[in-house]
């Protein structure tokens, strides 16, 4: 039976810099996706050679594997464009007849479009022989707001079940996202001092450098808390904080990572301006298709408490914004000091751009001396050539896994349900004290009201430079 995998929106900017380029190295590496037909399906008016010459610029720009004639020309022999209204119930019969026509009988459909298409496009395929039984892929945003993202959920779920929906969170599919519960469980070091006794906070950072770039129109409706916090971070979040999963699997690891997010101190329990900072980059009310006068928060810094024996009394400290100093993403766990004369131990596990651990303790200054100082340890993973290239990026890991039907490195609803829950109730609670949302320069590592919030309880943010 010949297998696809279909892409609707075939000519967006998720398909061409991720889904295209992850498709040649899984191609190029012999990864499971090499097996399926690839169906653009798209609006506009190309044609299949039109397209895969589309296509090989895009590989071209953003592959992890050098770009190759022969290789590329492999790769899209497997690539055919199909031009239709996918929001149109009619278009459905003459989909179903060209997969007849090609025998293809095994599906994975990829949804990279608005939401608002996402039940059209369902219920559109449930008269496609086969579909329903095939699996779906899903990117957030999973709807325009809570209650939106339910009805939708609804719509999908009466189509493809729950199994087969698979909902990307691409952080997921990171080298050191992947590694943190190795770094946690497989370390006696780490694992018999991980909770709140021995740990002072953990600071979770998530900077870019870059703006909103294209993306005006849609990031003004999700902001940071929405683009990055609700989904990336929190999934971090969850699995820095998670008891053990009883099995590393699916189902186990969700249900701990769920309990994390249920064990979030509620909000109201703090004051507002004790949990959430919102500050917005100057310039940005004048990015493309964003209002003159948006109040839409490019920045987030979040002081958080899960409520649990582990973790009561030591806060999760969360930050991230856009057009910031450096693309940096890492998490810092501080430990207490034994005394408060030694510095404190930490621990940082870096997720981008350099993958690696850091580990900073204290040692005696060489010499005949008493004097302290701190040891840091630097463990570099991406540094190494051939890690580089034998390390998948994130979709491409995230297709094989859906392929293999491997549910643990994607979102579960409940998560993100529970998650937006939160982060809804946070943004009313600091609209309804009206807190400001400040203004900070391009290139600055953070508001300084950011640092205000942490320093008012004795912490800073950590910076290894
Ligand atoms: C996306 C957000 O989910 O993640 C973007 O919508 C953000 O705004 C991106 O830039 C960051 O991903 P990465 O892999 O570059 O850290």
């Amino acid at each position: 039976m010949v297998k696809a995998l279909t892409i609707f929106g075939g000519t967006g900017d998720l398909t061409f810099r991720k889904l295209l380029p992850a498709l040649y190295n899984g191609s190029v590496s012999g990864a499971e996706s090499a097996d399926y037909q690839i169906l653009i399906i798209g609006r506009r008016d190309y044609s299949t050679e039109q397209y895969r010459e589309l296509a090989r610029g895009w590989v071209q720009k953003f592959s992890r594997l050098p770009y190759q004639d022969a290789a590329f020309s492999r790769f899209a022999a497997r690539i055919e464009y199909y031009r239709m209204d996918f929001s149109e119930a009619s278009a459905y019969a003459a989909l179903d007849a060209f997969y007849a026509a090609r025998g293809i009988g095994e599906h994975i459909f990829y949804l990279a479009v608005a939401p608002r298409f996402f039940g059209i496009i369902a219920e559109g395929l449930a008269s496609v022989n086969g579909a329903p039984q095939g699996k779906v892929i899903l990117e957030k945003p999973f709807g325009e707001n809570l209650a939106a993202a339910k009805a939708l959920n609804a719509r999908l779920e009466a189509i493809f079940t729950p199994g087969r929906i698979y909902r990307i969170d691409h952080y997921l599919g990171k080298e050191m996202v992947r590694n943190i519960e190795t770094i946690r469980f497989s370390n006696p070091l780490f694992t018999n001092l991980w909770d709140a006794r021995f740990i002072e906070c953990v600071q979770i950072t998530a900077s870019e450098d870059v703006g909103v770039e294209s993306r005006g129109g849609y990031y003004e409706e999700a902001g940071a808390l929405k683009d990055m916090v609700q989904n990336h971070l929190f999934q971090i979040l969850s699995i820095v904080a998670m008891e053990r999963p009883y099995e590393f699997n699916g189902a186990d690891m969700h249900a701990e990572q769920l309990r994390v997010l249920r064990a979030l101190r509620p909000v109201g329990q703090e004051p507002i301006r004790d949990t959430l900072l919102l500050g917005q980059y100057e310039g940005y009310q004048q990015e493309n298709l964003v209002d003159p006068h948006s109040r839409t928060e490019t920045y987030a810094a979040l002081r958080l408490f899960i409520d649990n024996d582990r973790w009561r009394g030591a806060p999760f400290y969360i930050r991230t914004g856009k057009k910031l100093q450096k693309r940096e993403m890492e998490v810092a766990v501080i430990f207490r000091r034994p005394r408060p004369d030694v510095a404190r131990n930490v621990l940082i596990i870096k997720i981008q751009p350099t993958e690696g651990v850091y580990l900073q303790f204290n040692i005696q200054k060489p010499g005949d001396t008493e004097e302290i100082t701190q040891a840091k340890m630097d463990f570099c993973q991406s540094c190494l050539l051939e890690n580089r290239i034998n390390t998948p990026e994130a979709y491409e890991r995230l297709l094989g896994a859906c392929i293999r039907g491997e549910r643990f490195w994607f979102s579960q609803w409940d998560q993100i349900e529970t998650g937006w829950q939160y982060i809804e109730q946070l943004r009313e609670a600091y609209r309804a004290e009206r807190l400001p949302l400040v203004n900070y320069a391009p290139g600055v590592s953070g508001p300084k009201e950011a640092d205000f919030l942490l320093a008012r309880f004795g912490h800073a943010w950590f910076d290894d430079d």
